[in-house]
């Protein structure tokens, strides 16, 4: 496809169906996970002016930092710490709608107020999590939650 995104007005779940089929477009027959990783955040990113989103991957026992669109954030996260490494740790959903409330969250950045991070599964192990983060308080629900896991589905992770 042309590396151009369509970005659509609308509501929330109407941007993502307009994006999946972008994503899907995007990745389609590329195998380099790193390039389809970098899009996907991108493409987020373009159509969600998200603060922060991003991908962190289980190397030697510790989530190390991947491809992301925002400010520098902290490189690595060892398991059940963070709200990552707790997504990780019980391959578990996390929506967190005030970041000041979750006791251990790890402030990258002052200014992200809410996040979503949403453990990566393939064969019952976590190989790496997203990030998603705003700088507005109760900015994530259930709809990001059911539209990000079926992005993350779209990966080839082997
Ligand atoms: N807030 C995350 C750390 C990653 S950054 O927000 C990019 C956490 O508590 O795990």
């Amino acid at each position: 496809m042309a590396e151009d995104l369509k970005i659509i007005t609308g509501s929330k779940e109407e941007q993502y169906q307009a994006l999946m089929p972008q994503i899907n477009a995007l990745i389609y027959g590329e195998e380099d996970l790193i390039a389809n990783l970098g899009n996907i955040t991108a493409a987020l990113k373009e159509q969600f002016h998200f603060f922060w989103v991003g991908f962190y991957l289980v190397k030697n026992d510790e989530l190390v930092l991947g491809p992301f669109q925002g400010p520098v954030a902290c490189t690595r996260i060892s398991k059940g710490r963070g709200v990552c490494g707790k997504s990780w740790e019980g391959e578990k959903i996390f929506i967190v709608p005030d970041v000041n409330s979750f006791p251990g969250h790890i402030a990258c950045s002052s200014l992200s107020k809410s996040e979503i991070v949403l453990p990566i599964s393939r064969n019952g192990i976590v190989i790496g999590v997203l990030d998603v983060d705003s700088e507005f308080l109760h900015h994530f629900d259930e709809i990001d939650s059911v539209y990000l896991s079926q992005i993350l589905n779209l990966i080839a992770f082997d």
